[in-house]
């Protein structure tokens, strides 16, 4: 525990956050003793600090950065909510939710629902690390948007081990559509078909392995949902090659759009178009941008 408190704590200053912390709420060092207080959010920060470590080791500053965001926005929920009674935990939530007296987990209305439900949960226990997964309430948000514009293609950048894919296949179950999903990494694709498998969505899915730079200029259109979620500095180029497909009335959500400064461009074309209608939904840990395009 102290060496993984000690390459969280090198890595918070090497990264010049703790600066910034102190000044806002108190040094870095107090935010570690206070998230490992006993009736605290002691899971919640174990897990953090693994991914941490984890990401250090491999020196994986993009993950490092998105992490050490995800904790400056906990700090700032936390210091909203300090004390409210009702606050709760639940694993397809994945974190405690501020004083809400409304219990809200997605209901299985059919057995393969069920079936889905069962592997997301048993995913988000056991296969987060080093995954780089949405969070259990960005996946809801995703199958929501998902099921309410009826998408029959939803295509996706990012697989990794196929947690979000398997998200969206809860709407696509209901609405008949499938999910182009990419990704470059061999062994989180091969992941990912496995969980698909288990799942029982692998027929809703095909996955493209290789750079999807490359691989989205073979995609046709209609597009209903597109999904990025892969390296940030590749959001505008994602957007310039798949926004002429994506269908008016059609979405574009781009996860971790707290990490502003890796995709400014990004931002900034979906935020400047008279073409499209973008909100943030920064109250999700990682931030998601949601972008309809209106024609
Ligand atoms: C943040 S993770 C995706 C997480 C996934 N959406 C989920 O929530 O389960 C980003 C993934 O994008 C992949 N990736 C990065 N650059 C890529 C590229 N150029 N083409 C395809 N995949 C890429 C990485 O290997 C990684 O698995």
């Amino acid at each position: 525990m102290l060496k993984r408190i000690s390459v969280a704590i090198m890595v918070l200053c090497l990264l010049g956050t703790v600066a910034g912390l102190t000044a806002q709420q108190g040094s870095e060092a107090s935010v570690v003793r206070r998230a490992v207080r006993p009736g605290r959010a002691r899971p919640m920060f174990g897990q953090w600090l693994d991914e941490l470590s984890e990401a250090y080791e491999q020196n994986d500053r993009e993950k490092m950065g998105e992490l050490i965001e995800q904790m400056k926005q906990n700090r700032q929920r936390i210091g909203g909510r300090r004390g409210a009674a009702g606050d709760r935990r639940d694993s397809l939530q994945g974190r405690a939710v501020s004083g809400s007296p409304v219990d809200s987990r997605p209901i299985a209305s059919r057995d393969a629902d069920k079936k889905i439900l069962s592997v997301l949960e048993n995913m988000n226990a056991n296969q987060r690390r080093g995954m780089m997964n949405v969070p259990p309430e960005d996946g809801r948000v995703l199958r929501l948007l998902t099921e309410a514009v009826g998408a029959r293609k939803v295509v996706e950048i990012g697989t990794s081990n196929g947690y979000s894919g398997i998200w969206f296949c809860l709407a696509l179950r209901s609405t008949g559509g499938k999910l182009i999903t990419h990704e470059i990494d061999g062994a989180r694709a091969s992941l990912a078909r496995e969980n698909f498998k288990r799942a029982g969505v692998d027929d809703l899915i095909t996955l493209v392995e290789g750079d999807a730079h490359e691989e989205v200029t073979r995609l046709k259109g209609p597009i209903d949902v597109l999904f990025i979620d892969a390296d940030k500095e590749g959001y505008m180029d994602y957007l310039n090659k798949l926004l002429p497909l994506v269908r008016p009335g059609g979405l574009i959500i781009a996860h971790n759009t707290n990490m502003r400064s890796q995709m400014q461009d990004y931002i900034k074309a979906v935020t400047t178009s008279a073409d499209l209608e973008t909100v943030f939904l920064h109250e999700q840990r990682s931030g998601i941008g949601v972008t309809l395009k209106k024609r």
